[in-house]
């Protein structure tokens, strides 16, 4: 895991923070007003007929709330919740154990569900389904396969790849959602809220500052409004004013966009050894030494929303913004007179 100032991964210290910054209801959960409003609508319909929701599957980018979401989703439904992640789950009588335990309604939830091994993913299909277990007793000609009914649950499933998520189990979750970057104005009711739960004064425009340089995700905001934070309780009087703001974010190497070191390097060999492109993110990755997966996942949503990227059937594109960014004119579009 790394530890940039503006990695969307957790790190270390998010963890014990995020916690007590965690939205626990979906009043308090900012943004992603389309998923909000479809999710109410299913819970509020699922309460009214005393049934289990029906199950949910939470896709995006690292840090846009998918597990807070999970939780609200069973504050919601006013039910227990059980955690649980893909690669922990090491044996399927690991899942078996936990599918019987759960009560009428309980909320499963299975954190980076794209990881969770083939023969474990298979216990899951009839449970979800229909609401039973197929447990085969013994080996050979006389093994037989045992039904084993369950409560009806709602299992909830987050990942940051839905494009891993086989098949079959993706067709099994009645409800899907798509987790996006927030608005500028989203986040910045983030940095309030969270700057009133940790006590610190932060003026409006340091507030905008803040969003304008996170990526478009809460948990980068909340990472800078602590570092923030401690530079205007060291450096000021505690209070977070624009310039305070603007001072520590250049200290901590936070750019105007947000970019981080592996942004700029990705974008400036594309340029610089592709020609702009379009080249394949297998060259991309192998040419700056990084892992395709943080590619795909972390650093060309971000640079594709912010309109840095193209992706075209061919490949990744640099666009004229990029160029831009780097003080460079575009090939073909070079608008000079002479
Ligand atoms: N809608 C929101 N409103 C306010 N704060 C939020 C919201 N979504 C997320 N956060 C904050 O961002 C932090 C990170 O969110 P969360 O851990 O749910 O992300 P995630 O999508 O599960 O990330 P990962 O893919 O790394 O597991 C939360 O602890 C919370 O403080
Ligand atoms: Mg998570």
């Amino acid at each position: 895991m790394d530890d940039r100032v503006i990695s969307a991964g957790a790190v270390d210290d998010d963890v014990q923070y995020e916690a007590g910054l965690r939205p626990r209801s979906l009043d308090d959960y900012i943004g992603q007003d389309r998923v909000r409003d479809n999710l109410r609508v299913s819970i509020t319909a699922a309460r009214g007929r005393g049934e289990a929701l029906d199950h949910v599957l939470l896709y995006g980018p690292p840090g846009l709330g998918k597990t807070t979401l999970a939780y609200v989703i069973a504050h919601e439904l006013a039910v227990p919740i059980r955690a649980t992640s893909g690669p922990v789950i090491e044996k399927p009588g690991d899942l078996a154990g936990m599918l019987t335990n759960l009560q009428q309604h309980e909320v499963l939830f299975i954190d980076e569900i794209h990881r969770m091994a083939p023969a474990i993913e298979e216990i899951l299909y009839p449970g979800m389904e229909d609401y039973e277990l197929d447990i085969v007793i013994g080996q050979g000609p006389g093994a037989r396969s045992v039904k084993v009914p369950l409560q009806r649950f709602t299992l909830i499933g987050a990942t940051t790849r839905a494009g891993l998520l086989s098949a079959p189990l993706r067709a099994r979750f009645g409800i899907t959602h798509r987790l996006d970057f927030y608005t500028e104005v989203d986040i910045e009711e983030i940095v309030r809220r969270s700057a009133r739960i940790l006590a610190v004064a932060v003026d409006d425009e340091a507030a905008s500052e803040l969003a304008r340089r996170s990526r478009g995700t809460p948990r980068i905001v909340n990472r800078l409004l602590r570092r923030v934070r401690d530079f205007a309780q060291v450096r000021a009087d505690g209070r977070v004013t624009v310039e305070v703001a603007r001072d520590a974010l250049h200290l901590l190497e936070v750019d105007d966009h947000g970019f981080d070191e592996l942004d700029r390097r990705l974008l400036r060999t594309i340029i610089d050894k592709f020609g702009g492109g379009p080249v394949g993110v297998n060259t991309i990755a192998a040419a700056i030494n990084e892992e395709k997966d943080a590619i795909e996942d972390i650093h060309e949503p971000f640079l594709i929303q912010a309109g840095f990227l193209d992706r075209t059937s061919r490949g990744r594109v640099a666009t004229e913004r990029a160029y831009r960014y780097f003080g460079l004119t575009a090939p073909g579009r070079d608008t000079r007179l002479w």
